[in-house]
């Protein structure tokens, strides 16, 4: 996982004039404190950097990846993908990339669609990233929304294997509730650059003030979030056979304290076998899932054998669950004291390499251009 250095509390948002205050945000979501990029700190960015730290733990090459799928709703730009940019950064040499956008529940999605992949022997090694800057679209004067999200990427790496690590897994989406939650600017309805139908066209698809700005239906939103994430968690629960006695750790999209106290009540869990670090990231989108499970990894609450639900929402509506059986023991640091140095001397090199392809790219056009040769 990466998060970003910079840490704003609720206070900052009571210091900057917002009618708000620390108790309220505390006790309506449990968030306390929240990470927020900076200027130069795209997607991208998070994305790879949170890559590399799993590819240490797997000890694996990034040229031994075949997929990357970056789950994102923030992507650096509308094109290229932002998997692209990070398997050029990675120096990924083999893999295919592309960006999964299911809002917050991207990350479930892609971990369902990489261990599909895997599973049809499609691909032995694939780089599932959720990574998310809400902050960028934030109108800071808006207390329903602006305190509820951070900034983040996690990544975790798929890799074949004789016993089955994703039991079962459920995706969904119900897009009646499309207007509940969104960004309406940016997008091919509400034009940036204000172009009309062709040549021709007027201005009049402009985004109209504030829509480059998330707006959203909090109240519906909770009512429906509990409802289905308890619903995703019971199919996958059910489908895989786990009863809740033989869950060892459940992880929830990490929205707001009480839909993920309410749910986890639902489901028959005890607060022990429920992860949660929204208190210290607010919601970080399609980073929320893999940031939760690397901290449980980290304070020792995954152990091989272990049974977990992972269960999330967010904007479509969507919706995606999955019954994992852990099956892979977690070295601390990476396997071989080489790696990090491998690493650092990889990363070069496809820096080095994608420099190297550019100016190739730009010789050839030219002597091309010049020799007056057909591309
Ligand atoms: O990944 C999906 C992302 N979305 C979510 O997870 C959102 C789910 N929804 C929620 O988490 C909650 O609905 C919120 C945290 C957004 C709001 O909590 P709530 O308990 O549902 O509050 P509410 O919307 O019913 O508002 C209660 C009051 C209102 O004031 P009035 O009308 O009663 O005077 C709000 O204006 O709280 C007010 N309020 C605030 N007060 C202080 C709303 N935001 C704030 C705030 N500080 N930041």
């Amino acid at each position: 996982m990466y998060v970003p250095s910079t840490v704003v509390t609720n206070d900052a948002f009571v210091k900057m004039g917002l009618d708000t205050t620390d108790e309220w945000i505390t006790s309506r979501t449990g968030i306390e404190e929240r990470r927020l990029v900076g200027r130069d700190e795209p997607t991208s960015e998070l994305a790879v950097k949170a890559a590399r730290r799993a590819l240490q733990v797997a000890d694996v090459h990034a040229s031994d990846i075949d997929l990357i799928i970056v789950a994102t709703c923030t992507p650096d730009q509308v094109m290229p993908s932002t998997a692209s940019l990070v398997q050029d950064k990675l120096g990924a040499k083999r893999a295919g990339a592309f960006d999964l956008n299911a809002a917050c529940a991207g990350f479930a999605y892609a971990l369902n669609m990489g261990a599909a992949q895997i599973e049809s022997r499609r691909a032995k090694r694939v780089m599932v990233i959720g990574a998310d800057e809400l902050s960028i679209y934030l109108d800071w004067k808006d207390r329903g929304t602006c305190i509820l999200f951070g900034d983040g990427a996690g990544a975790v790496l798929l890799q074949s294997a004789d016993t089955p690590g994703i039991l079962t897994s459920t995706v969904g989406s119900d897009g009646s509730g499309a207007g509940l939650l969104n960004i309406r600017g940016g997008g091919s309805k509400y034009r940036v650059n204000g172009n009309g139908a062709g040549p021709n066209g007027t201005a009049k698809h402009r985004a109209p003030a504030g829509d480059q700005y998330l707006r959203m239906n909090g109240q519906q939103i909770f009512r429906w979030a509990t409802q289905m994430m308890t619903e995703a968690a019971e199919q996958v629960m059910r489908e895989s056979g786990l009863k809740p006695d033989q869950i060892d750790l459940f992880i929830p999209h990490q929205a707001n304290l009480r839909i993920i106290e309410a749910t986890a009540r639902k489901l028959g869990l005890p607060p022990e076998k429920v992860f949660s670090n929204v208190s210290n990231y607010g919601n970080t989108s399609a980073a929320s899932i893999p940031i939760a499970l690397c901290e449980a990894i980290d304070a020792g609450q995954i152990e091989v054998g272990d049974n977990i639900v992972l269960t999330s929402f967010g904007a479509g509506l969507t919706w995606s669950a999955l019954a994992v059986h852990w099956t892979q023991e977690i070295p601390t640091g990476g396997k071989s004291p080489w790696t990090p140095f491998r690493q650092q001397l990889d990363s070069r090199m496809a820096a080095v390499q994608s420099a190297l392809k550019r100016q190739e790219r730009r010789v050839r056009s030219t002597i091309d251009e010049r020799l007056g040769r057909e591309p």
